[in-house]
């Protein structure tokens, strides 16, 4: 192409692709989140030192460690054991438990309750006979006056038997046979208020008693 003013020709060059412009250096990946000797944090905690409250770069804290969690859980549940028990004993102390005695004075019932002869009834809970006849109705401690065993009312044998070493009494009490050296003990009995036999335990009369008046009175219920 000719230049209008001079005439000269004008010889087109081929166009040149203009290289972009050089970018700003791009800058490195971050390193790889994974632990690295240069990023101490974020190695794993060796033994001795897991639990502590550490801390990162710039101080910022990292973690807790569970095992210094359950130590705290733990030492707090030993404290609130151990104010728990001393409270206790303070309780204990000065509201000390009653103890339940059985009652020495059982009521066991009407005197029309009772048929002629020797009743069980009571053995196993109040470790008492009754024995009613024609004239009154008395109370036997079913304690061998051997060596304290519990004798059985044989009835078809009409008679107390020792299991433990053979003595035997009868319907009185009576001793007759085994190494027993006297009568079984009777209990103290009295008509309630209510017209109910009432026993009193404690009240224990030997042989050599019943045949004092005042005592025979505290043993023997007419009927
Ligand atoms: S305890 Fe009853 S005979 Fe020995």
């Amino acid at each position: 192409m000719s230049h209008p003013s001079t005439g000269e020709t004008a010889t087109l060059l081929p166009e040149t692709k203009s290289s972009p412009a050089p970018s700003a250096p791009r800058a490195d990946p971050l390193p790889p989140a994974t632990p690295d000797a240069a990023h101490p944090a974020l190695l794993p905690h060796p033994p001795e030192e897991r639990g502590r409250a550490d801390r990162g770069v710039g101080g910022e804290p990292v973690r807790l460690e569970f095992p210094l969690i359950w130590r705290r859980n733990f030492v707090w549940a030993s404290l609130t054991g151990m104010l728990a028990a001393g409270l206790a004993m303070v309780v204990h102390f000065f509201f000390p438990r009653t103890l339940t005695e059985p009652p020495t004075r059982v009521k066991i019932g009407y005197p029309s309750d009772y048929g002629y002869g020797v009743d069980t009834r009571w053995q196993s809970k109040h470790r008492i006979w009754v024995v009613k006849n024609s004239t009154g109705l008395f109370v036997i401690l079913a304690r061998c006056t051997h060596l304290g065993c519990t004798p059985d009312w044989k009835e078809s044998e009409n008679k107390f038997k020792c299991p433990c070493h053979g003595s035997g009494f009868t319907t009185e009490g009576i001793n007759f046979e085994g190494p027993a050296p006297q009568p079984l003990f009777r209990l103290g009995i009295e008509l309630g208020a209510d017209g109910q036999i009432v026993v009193d335990k404690l009240k224990e009369f030997p042989a050599k008693t019943w045949n004092d008046e005042a005592a025979r009175a505290q043993i023997f219920l007419k009927v």
